[in-house]
């Protein structure tokens, strides 16, 4: 390996949302955290130098997206997720929960119903309630270890009012990264009840063990066409602090649609920083990605034995997709609050509490493995300390 992600960076004192603001967001100082989605690691070094020139330029004034920046996109979708996309089906926009806020907006009315695949990433819901639209839930099944998309019950909540999906593609916190024979079953009961997918993609590029991304919208005429999809450099190159994703709808009606939400409310001026980061990775990350991603296994495998040496009562689900691994700790018999009591409180590790995600989330602990192994070996330790 050329990078060096065991040694870890000290990030207090960035104001980082992970280390910097326990007391706010947790109640609590000196905590270990392995919660919300960002890396510990530095993005890879031609971003980091690329960011450095525009720094040393000086002037930040009102800037936009340069054409080599959409042509790096489209070269990074045709390269590793074999999508052809075109320059003229894109969307600049500040971020994919904001987007999917508008697009809630630009695509259903008050009243209308919106289906999520609980657990899920919770701002999908307050995306919906949020913009005064009911949610209708479709929980995955867990069967066998292994979540799927319920596809019966699916057709069963669809009625006239319900006009979104909020696709989760990996999916944030089960892992699983959908084949194409879950996407097309999905697009083909979507299509025939005239349903919008908006498709999350934005963990796209964190996929492991073989699995292979696929995009919704490149899987057919007929999915380009209900599709609409939020993607962004942030996660994969941990880029998040710059505010910056893309909106992409082949559809002219879909993406006029959106456009028209996004000018009520953002003038279109992009972060100086953001352009210039994202292109740099998606021309030079490659090598970056692929040694992150195998510490990333190297980090799920450990934690996979340490659970079956010193918990094992704990299941641990395979990480198709995504650097979050979702452990189930039902088998310890312990209700939600004595989890987080025991997990925050005592052994002072911050994870994400199942709950947060909604149905089915109950007696699960989501953990971010994009730290160093040291860092997940003291939490870990900690942790098993107080529920072992
Ligand atoms: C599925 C999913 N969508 C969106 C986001 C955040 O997107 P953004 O930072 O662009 O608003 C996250 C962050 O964890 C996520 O997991």
């Amino acid at each position: 390996m050329t990078y060096d992600f065991d040694t870890p960076v000290d990030r207090r004192g960035t104001a980082s949302v992970k280390w910097d603001f326990s007391k706010r967001f947790a109640g609590l100082e000196e905590l270990t955290p392995l919660w919300v989605a960002d890396m510990d690691f530095p993005s890879c070094s031609e971003v980091i130098e690329a960011l450095k020139r525009r720094a040393e330029h000086g002037v930040f004034g009102y800037t936009l997206e340069p054409e080599s920046y959409y042509q790096a996109v489209i070269d990074w979708m045709e390269r590793r997720h074999g999508w052809e996309i075109r320059r003229g089906w894109m969307l600049s926009a500040p971020g994919v929960v904001p987007s999917l806020s508008l697009a809630v907006q630009s695509y259903s009315r008050p009243g209308d119903r919106v289906i999520i695949q609980p657990p899920v990433y919770f701002p999908f819901k307050d995306s919906i309630l949020n913009n005064e639209r009911q949610v209708a839930e479709n929980p995955l099944t867990l069967e066998g270890g292994r979540y799927t998309m319920n596809f019966d019950q699916l057709e069963q909540l669809i009625d006239e009012r319900t006009r979104l999906l909020i696709l989760c593609s990996p999916h944030n916190p089960v892992a699983r990264v959908w084949s194409r024979e879950e996407l097309e079953r999905l697009v083909e009961i979507c299509q025939r009840h005239k349903i919008i997918i908006l498709s999350d993609e934005i963990h796209h590029d964190l996929v492991l063990n073989g699995h292979r991304h696929l995009p919704t919208a490149s899987l057919s005429e007929e999915a380009a066409s209900i599709t609409v999809t939020f993607t962004a450099a942030t996660k994969t190159f941990n880029l998040a602090g710059l505010g910056c994703s893309l909106v992409i709808a082949s559809d002219n009606d879909l993406r006029e649609r959106f456009r028209g939400t996004l000018k009520r409310v953002w003038g279109g001026i992009a972060n100086a920083f953001s352009a210039v980061a994202t292109e740099s990775a998606y021309r030079h990350g490659e090598s970056w990605l692929s040694q992150v991603l195998e510490y990333i296994q190297g980090n799920y495998d450990f934690l996979v034995e340490s659970l079956a040496e010193g918990l094992p009562e704990a299941r641990v689900f395979p990480l198709e997709g995504t650097y979050l691994a979702w452990i189930d700790l039902r088998a310890l018999g312990l209700s939600d609050e004595e989890l987080k009591d025991r997990i925050l409180k005592q052994a002072r590790v911050w994870l994400d509490d199942g709950p947060m995600f909604g149905s089915g989330g109950e007696g699960f602990q989501r953990i971010n493995l994009a730290c160093s192994r040291n860092t997940l070996a003291q939490a870990l330790d900690a942790m098993l300390r107080v529920l072992g």
